[in-house]
């Protein structure tokens, strides 16, 4: 197929722009905007970038339309089927997945780092007792930018690895002991005989002063969980991370503030935001009201866990997380009315003209929080989890960005709306 080509005619004196189609492996291409400003002195408008590419990137490709997601080529299902968590983070840092010997090097690598500096924890006792864990997960991995001066060299592979390990190894902890500060107890040090989503476990829900056994049944569906939200492309968490990476900032300054934009009820938040609603629904009975609401403009009111910018389909990491919904409650013998309160929910939704209208499905937040709160994950931990999860694509995309030596600040332009030009009166005179 030959390659498309795109040009703008500038009205006012008939003038040809070119505009340079950017093509990938798969996908629609882009078309290279960069010279209209100064060829025709116009910019670009497109807020919230529905078709505009910040960057190219060989990590995750999703077609929306088709409900496909691939990492580095390989679907999520056949991931999430076959490898386990650590794997994927292998395959989504490096491009491809490892061998036995890469894979036990690079998890004894994360098991390696998994603590974090001792005068870290005290950052903790600093939050009120009512902080919301993402408050004290953004101000923490923030913090983490003051402890390791030995890997600052953004241009240094190898600094920009250990940084990575050092990133994907401390999550589970900052996060286990944001739990432990909410809820009181004293913090738990990882036990690096376990396996990746074990350790969490273990940090969040043992005590000193007794043994405890993770649920092997606990462990792997979080496993599945973190597959499915390893990464997302440029999602605006990741775009976050991008644009403070862009500026040659310190990397976990620019992971914290990715973990600031997923905290928001639009993106990461949206888990949260799912089982509160179920809360407010309350009965089966309820639910048509409910969605009469959702239907009404005025109300404000949103289906959460439905919609997404890009799937206009389905979510392919919503049909993965139903199933495992169902299999993790039969499992573990959880009988939770929130299911068949969320099940009612979509049943309705699905067959709305609202909503087919709009093409809006489940998407991955629908059911994930009915997982976690099985596994015993209190509501408001939610978004962490998905955090430790997302925190692999993050830097990931840092560190192909970095590596770009066409990597430029990112720095969008505006059209301004406000006042024009104006003189000054001085004090007295207004
Ligand atoms: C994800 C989301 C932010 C995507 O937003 P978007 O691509 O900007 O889509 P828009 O907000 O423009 O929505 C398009 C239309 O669908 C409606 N819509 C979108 N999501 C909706 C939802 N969850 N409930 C009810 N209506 C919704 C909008 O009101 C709009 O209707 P209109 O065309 O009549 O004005 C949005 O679907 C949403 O808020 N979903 C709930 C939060 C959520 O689950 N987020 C997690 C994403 S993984």
């Amino acid at each position: 197929m030959s390659t498309p080509s795109f040009s703008l005619v500038n009205n006012a004196n008939g003038e040809k722009i070119d505009l340079p189609a950017v093509g990938g492996t798969l996908g629609p291409v882009g078309l290279d905007v960069g010279k209209v400003y100064d060829k025709a002195g116009v910019f670009t408008y497109d807020p919230g970038f529905s078709s505009t590419c910040s960057t190219k990137s060989a990590i995750t490709y999703i077609d929306g339309d088709a409900g496909v997601l691939l990492y580095r080529g390989y679907p999520v299902a056949q991931l999430a089927e076959h490898c386990s968590f650590i794997e994927v983070a292998y395959l989504i840092l490096n491009g491809e997945l490892p061998n036995a010997a890469e894979l036990e090097a690079f998890d004894q690598s994360i098991r390696k780092h998994t603590m974090i500096n001792e005068s870290l924890k005290g950052f903790f006792s600093g939050f009120r007792y009512d902080a919301h864990p993402m408050a004290m997960l953004t101000g923490v991995v923030g913090s983490l930018s003051a402890f390791y001066h030995d890997t600052t060299n953004n241009k240094d592979p190898r600094h920009r690895e250990i940084f990575a390990h050092r990133m994907i190894a401390k999550i589970p902890t900052i996060a286990a002991a944001a739990y432990k500060r909410h809820v009181g107890q004293p913090f738990m040090y990882p036990q690096n005989h376990l396996d990746y989503c074990s350790n969490l476990l273990h940090m969040m829900f043992a005590v000193p002063a007794e043994p405890y056994h993770v649920n092997p049944v606990a462990a792997k569906a979080l496993d599945i969980l973190f597959i499915l939200h390893a990464d997302h492309e440029q999602n605006a968490s990741t775009s976050t991370v991008r644009m403070a990476g862009s500026t040659g900032t310190n990397p976990y300054a620019a992971i914290a503030a990715g973990i600031a934009a997923l905290w928001g009820p639009s993106h990461g938040g949206a888990n949260e935001a799912v089982l509160n609603m179920l809360d407010e629904i309350g009965d089966v009975k309820h639910v048509q009201g409910f969605m009469d609401k959702v239907k009404d403009k005025q109300s404000g009111v949103r289906l959460m866990g439905f919609g997404h910018r890009v799937y206009k389909n389905f979510d392919p990491r919503a049909t993965i997380i139903r199933e495992q919904c169902h299999k993790v409650l039969k499992a573990l013998n959880v009988n939770d009315p929130q299911l068949e309160l969320a099940m009612k929910l979509e049943e309705i939704a699905l067959n709305d003209d609202y909503f087919k209208a709009r093409k809006l499905y489940p998407n991955v937040d629908f059911y994930s929080g009915i997982i976690y709160k099985a596994l015993g994950i209190p509501v408001n931990m939610f978004t962490p989890m998905f955090a430790i999860a997302r925190t692999v694509g993050w830097v990931a995309h840092w560190a192909e960005m970095i590596s770009d030596p066409a990597m430029r600040i990112a720095r969008p332009r505006q059209v301004y709306t406000g006042a024009p030009e104006r003189s000054v009166s001085p004090l007295a005179q207004r």
